[in-house]
């Protein structure tokens, strides 16, 4: 009876609570829920500030406030200035002096990386988070394993040119949908031999799914439609869970962040934090160069005087087509979601000016229960909104902004579709980037492929096309970071693929044998 009363009693708080922000339509099917149900629905919505959800989606829906500072925004961009952009081929004299500026910050443990790993992979559609993803390399590495060798090369080369132990930390932020089963994963692998006090998960926040007139969405009858905050809800994590101070903590002045789901990452590039640091910047975007006017990619530029990424959708054709005199397209700055930032700037970002940025919005189509049938609802089209903030939305508070511009077929291929749905970036054309990128090193070190008769295979690295099938090769990333120190082992030397290069050696397996 008692328990009985309890529960009522924190229905009815729960009820007028919602009730003044227009929300207790969530509570529709209290009367059906068993006790556990319930107890999960009053415990979510206890967790959710109902007025701050009610602001953030006035704010972002706007009262067109959006649309005002979108339009002329094509007359209003600027390309990035020469002076502030880095390239690592049309700079390419300046790359050493880069890499071992970079190279002397990690050995003395003050450069950390940060993972993106929150977002919910739905275009992948796989049941794990993204990073657990195997795309069939021949070493059947997953991303998250990938990762981490790279970082434990890293640290063996500064180590080695130093001459002092350094770790690179490696902050992994999760949410609600990919914590347990990401930390699993890494225990199950003994954090890839990285030291597990050096890799520090957090989670970041989740924010109902709405429908088009605000109103929370259920995912069932006693369950919110909740998602994560978008890779920009990064900055109020960092606040929340004190990682700003553990950097502090740990001396780290440089910090790295990534997406998961980009198989050719070069985390805690020395180069990019060579370059950054040189430059005195506080904050740095790395890109590759725009090609194509109508390819889906925002690009990194100023607008009214402040850096920004505008995506593709903001501007007319004609904008994106612009050319500079050396051909290039104007707006070429294509953003890859690789990101340099200073502790400091990133303290300053979560002590004052994260309440300033704005979600964006995202029309989606979101199953959800009928509030009045109660029936489970599948949309054909968008039937309601999330809201997320981005992680380059603070750019714009930036003091010394610079940009770093690498080659595509070197650092970035991502994963975000099945390989059913389309052509491009799934886990085929995620394989084939890294085996493409390991043939140019091996022929780069002077080594050779040949066919199954001995014969020379001719050198032509790149693929033409995603169906060419690559040369079968991958190289561990304990082996050779970035292409370096391969000479020792495939000058001159033929090869058979597909061809494996660890640190157990050159191995030339048989074909059918994978
Ligand atoms: P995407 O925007 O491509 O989203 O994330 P996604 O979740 O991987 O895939 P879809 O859109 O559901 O198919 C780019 C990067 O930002 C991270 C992702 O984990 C990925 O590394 N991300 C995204 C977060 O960390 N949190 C989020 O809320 C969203």
């Amino acid at each position: 009876m008692e328990a009985a009363g309890a529960e009522g009693d924190v229905a009815a708080e729960l009820r007028q609570r919602l009730a003044a922000g227009g929300q207790d339509h969530v509570l529709r099917f209290w009367p059906e829920l068993d006790g556990a149900a319930r107890q999960a629905l009053a415990a979510e919505l206890c967790r959710m500030d109902v007025a701050e959800i009610n602001r953030f989606f006035r704010r972002a829906r706007g009262d067109g406030g959006g649309a005002a500072a979108a339009a002329g925004l094509d007359a209003r961009m600027e390309p990035v200035p020469r002076d502030v952009l880095g390239s690592a081929s049309r700079d390419r004299g300046l790359v050493p002096r880069w890499e071992s500026r970079g190279l002397a910050e990690i050995a003395a443990s003050r450069v950390a990386v940060l993972l993106l790993a929150g977002g919910q992979g739905t275009r992948l559609g796989v049941p794990y988070p993204k990073g657990m993803c195997d795309v069939g390399l021949p070493s059947r590495k997953t991303l998250f394993h990938l990762q981490a060798q790279r970082l434990r090369r890293l640290q063996q080369m500064a180590e080695e040119q130093h001459g002092t132990p350094c770790h690179i930390p490696w902050y992994i932020m999760t949410s609600g949908r990919t914590m347990e089963s990401t930390k699993e994963f890494f225990q199950k692998h003994r954090y890839f031999g990285l030291k597990k006090e050096n890799v520090i998960f957090f989670q970041q926040g989740m924010l109902p799914a709405l429908g088009f007139d605000g109103k929370i969405l259920l995912e069932e009858k006693g369950k919110i439609a909740m998602a994560p905050d978008g890779n920009g809800g990064l900055y109020r994590a960092l606040g929340s869970h004190g990682i700003v101070e553990d950097m502090e903590r740990r001396g780290v002045h440089s910090v790295h962040v990534y997406c998961v789901d980009n198989i050719l990452v070069k985390v805690a590039d020395p180069r990019f934090i060579g370059f950054c640091l040189e430059k005195g910047a506080d904050c740095g975007a790395k890109v590759v160069e725009k090609t194509n006017p109508t390819e889906p990619v925002g690009v990194v530029c100023r607008v009214d005087g402040v850096y920004r990424v505008v995506e593709y959708s903001e501007i007319s054709l004609g904008t994106a087509q612009r050319r500079g005199p050396d051909g290039r397209l104007l707006f070429n700055a294509g953003n890859i979601a690789n990101h340099y930032f200073t502790t400091a700037f990133l303290k300053d970002v979560v002590n004052t000016y994260e309440p300033q940025l704005q979600h964006h919005v995202a029309e989606k189509k979101i199953p959800h229960v009928d509030i009045t049938t109660g029936q489970l609802v599948q949309p054909e089209k968008p039937n309601g909104i999330k809201m997320e903030k981005f992680v380059f939305d603070i750019f714009q508070f930036s003091k010394r902004f610079v940009v770093y511009e690498v080659l595509r077929e070197d650092e970035f291929s991502p994963l975000k579709n099945a390989d059913s749905q389309n052509g491009k970036d799934n886990p085929t054309t995620a394989r084939h980037a890294l085996m493409s990128l390991h043939h140019c090193w091996v022929l780069n070190a002077g080594g050779h492929f040949v066919d199954e008769n001995g014969t020379r295979i001719p050198a032509i690295p790149r693929l033409k096309d995603a169906n060419d099938l690559p040369i079968q090769c991958e190289i561990s990333p304990l082996v050779s970071y970035g292409g370096e120190g391969l000479e020792q082992l495939v000058k001159d030397r033929e090869f058979r693929t597909p061809l494996i290069i660890d640190e157990d050696g050159i191995h030339e397996l048989v074909k059918n044998g994978l």
